[in-house]
């Protein structure tokens, strides 16, 4: 039976992981890899599901609660009785589009969520290594070629990416105010980019979207086919969180407090219609074409992070080609629609070992 090496695994096993936004795309995905080893997981999400739900396929025995965490006493109780050794903070309204619709629901989930979580740690009383997902979007967009550092500027403009650099913003300050002192809290933020994979139904979003239509033969309609986008593959940065959740608990000093792009490995930022040439390569017959109603609201159109960081720090960098992440992704979703089968614990073993001929990882 495949086991993930223990130089990570045996850091998880036995220990209780909270994961807010188990249920979305990353949740999901990494809930895996944490069951893999062995991990006593707590779920925190909105009891909002995809059709169909990659988490309900999955069938995980894991705990579950279902509230929002802008709701302070419901996330302290909760964070306080289950004691945590890992937290990992995903829950977040993730959609651009959906931000425009409601704005006000999207700075709650955001931003009162992640100041809840950090409220909650300022007056925590056990040992607990917490892993921040914020976001590209983070970043003041300046439409750059070259990549985005740590400490460039956080301000993103539209309701998403605004609240997520006011939740990064917030992480910075209750760290250097309160939490940089504790000897029991350790943080980190992490700033990855578009996530790809299979098992994501949400809407607005490229592939799903894509991946509706081809589903039943129709064509697929594009709104921004020359956005470029920082595309990985949903494996790369789940994983990427664990290591960065394992060398915060073995290597505190140097990582506390810190953020880290997670960015991909490849030279450029590829656009939506490159992107979507080489899916043909894996998918007979699909067939796209460019919609009219391009999409109006502002939306970064080029995004580009640099992962220097987390590369020289800790040996973690993206493995898979662009070709390999779309292969992958394209493979998840015909074995599920033409054979009904999950691969996704087959793609899960079949990218640790390509993690592991390709890094090193010191522990
Ligand atoms: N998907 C991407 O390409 C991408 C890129 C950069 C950063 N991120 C960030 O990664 C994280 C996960 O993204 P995802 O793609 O899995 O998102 P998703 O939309 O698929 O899932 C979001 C999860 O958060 C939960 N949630 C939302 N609001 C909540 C609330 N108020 N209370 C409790 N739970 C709530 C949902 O129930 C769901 O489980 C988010 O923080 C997102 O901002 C995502």
């Amino acid at each position: 039976m495949f086991k993930i090496p223990s130089q990570i695994s045996n850091i998880f096993k036995n220990k209780k992981v909270l994961i807010t936004g188990h249920t979305g795309f990353k949740g999901q995905w990494l809930s895996v890899f944490l069951k893999k080893m062995d991990a006593n997981i707590l779920g925190i999400s909105l009891n909002t599901k995809t059709k169909p739900s990659h988490f309900k396929l999955l069938n995980l025995k894991i705990k579950n609660k279902y509230f929002d965490i802008s709701e302070l006493k419901k996330l302290k109780k909760t964070i306080n009785s289950y004691q945590p050794d890992f937290i990992f903070h995903l829950a977040a309204q993730a959609l651009v589009k959906k931000s425009y619709i409601n704005p006000y629901q999207t700075w709650s989930s955001n931003f009162n969520g992640t100041l809840n979580l950090l409220e909650v740690l300022r007056n925590y009383k056990k040992k607990v290594n917490v892993i921040m997902i914020t976001s590209d979007k983070s970043y003041k967009n300046v439409e750059q070629k070259s990549g985005y550092k740590e400490d460039d500027v956080l301000a993103g403009i539209d309701p998403y990416s605004a609240s997520k650099s006011a939740a990064d913003i917030s992480i910075t300050s209750y760290f250097l105010s309160f939490l940089k002192n504790k000897k029991n809290i350790s943080v980190v933020v992490a700033r990855a980019g578009n996530v790809i994979g299979g098992g994501d139904w949400s809407e607005d979003r490229l592939i799903p979207d894509c991946v509706k239509s081809w589903s039943k033969k129709k064509t697929a309609k594009i709104r921004n086919p020359n956005s470029t986008r920082p595309w990985q593959h949903v494996l790369e940065v789940t994983w990427g969180y664990i290591i960065l959740g394992a060398f915060l608990k073995k290597k505190k000093k140097v990582l506390n407090g810190q953020a880290f792009n997670l960015g991909p490995n490849y030279e450029k930022n590829y656009k939506v219609k490159e992107c979507l040439k080489i899916i043909e390569n894996y998918w007979p017959n699909i067939k796209w074409k460019i919609s009219n109603s391009a999409n109006k609201s502002y939306e970064s159109k080029l995004l580009k992070l640099n992962s220097k960081k987390i590369r020289k720090l800790i040996g973690w960098s993206t493995v898979l080609s662009l070709k390999q992440t779309l292969k992958m992704t394209a493979e998840w979703y015909r074995e599920f629609y033409e054979n009904k089968k999950i691969i996704t614990e087959v793609q899960l073993k079949e990218y640790i070992n390509f993690f592991y001929k390709k890094n090193k990882i010191k522990l």
